[in-house]
């Protein structure tokens, strides 16, 4: 049984750049209300306790929740019908668009930012149907494990109630908080399962580990239990060296320019065979 990876990655890049573009040029139409009473927010802390993920512990999780209510209760009848409804004709699926929430990018302590109806802009102009959302990276706080935890599943929330406010444009892949296995496998049936996840995103490197580490496997035999599509993402890689993370970016230029093109196609690395097979260690 082997784990099928597809990787949509080439073709997108300009829409990338677009989205990229867009992510910068408007702020605040983020919600202003604190929540921390409202029964979905209350719903989410406790679907998290009760699979060992401990919101309350960071500060980005309050923001967050915010968002997710926010989304909860957004009624898309608000925005103008040509937004919400894609024009005749248009079947275009984007499965190469990012989501960055305020929160997650404060918490990354970058400037980018999302926002709807730029986003619903950039779909019509360029003749998408349907945007599927992916955060392939939670580990902005790397070696941190309840931080990455918190991440990918308030990440998950948050997509999975932006998809059911516009069912019709948005859906997501899930984002998993590797190299923390069994975590991951308990997220990503959780945001397949229940949250409606189209698949789950993975990056290239987690933390230090290649998706070839026989760490993995049993992510992978999940994963294939569930017949789950895997969307695969580059990153700039890290290495664990004297028990720190370091940035393993072998140039001078930004990740997004150099290292990341041959991110995927170093999937083995880091582990001790020559298979290709992810997750399949031992086949060459
Ligand atoms: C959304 O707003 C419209 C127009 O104000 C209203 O008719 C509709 O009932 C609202 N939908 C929900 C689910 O609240
Ligand atoms: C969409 O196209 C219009 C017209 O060319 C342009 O003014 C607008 O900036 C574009 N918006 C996005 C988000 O691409
Ligand atoms: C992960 O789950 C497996 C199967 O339930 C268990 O044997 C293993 O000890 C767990 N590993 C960790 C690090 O919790
Ligand atoms: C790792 O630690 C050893 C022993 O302290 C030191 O000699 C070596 O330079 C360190 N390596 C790096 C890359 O910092």
């Amino acid at each position: 049984m082997h784990t099928r990876v597809s990787a949509f990655l080439l073709f997108a890049f300009q829409l990338a750049a677009a989205a990229q573009q867009q992510y910068l040029a408007q702020s605040d139409d983020a919600p202003a209300h604190l929540v921390p009473d409202d029964p979905i927010a209350q719903a989410v802390l406790s679907r998290a306790l009760a699979d060992g993920i401990d919101l309350p512990a960071y500060a980005f999780s309050g923001p967050a929740l915010e968002e997710i209510v926010y989304w909860s209760h957004f009624n898309s009848s608000e925005l103008p019908g040509s937004l919400v409804h894609s024009a005749e004709g248009v079947e275009a699926i984007d499965v190469h668009a990012h989501y960055a929430p305020k929160w997650y990018s404060n918490a990354r302590q970058d400037s980018t930012e999302w926002h709807l109806q730029e986003h619903l802009e950039l779909m019509a102009n360029h003749s998408i149907a349907k945007s599927i959302f992916s955060v392939p990276n939670p580990n902005i706080f790397p070696g941190d494990k309840g931080a990455t935890l918190a991440v990918a599943r308030l990440l998950n929330e948050n997509m999975a109630a932006l998809s059911k406010a516009l069912p019709d444009r948005f859906g997501f892949f899930a984002t998993n908080p590797l190299p923390h296995v069994n975590a991951s496998i308990t997220e990503a049936q959780y945001a397949l399962g229940s949250l409606g996840a189209l698949g789950v995103a993975l990056s290239s490197n987690h933390d230090g580990h290649y998706l070839g580490d026989r760490l993995f496997a049993p992510f992978f035999a999940a994963m294939d239990d569930h017949q789950s599509i895997i969307f695969l993402h580059p990153t700039e890689p890290l290495l664990e060296v004297n028990n720190t993370l370091i940035k393993a970016n072998p140039t001078t230029h930004s990740p997004v320019l150099a290292e990341f093109y041959f991110e995927t196609g170093d999937l083995s690395a880091a582990s001790d065979d020559c298979s290709s097979d992810v997750g399949q260690p031992g086949q060459c």
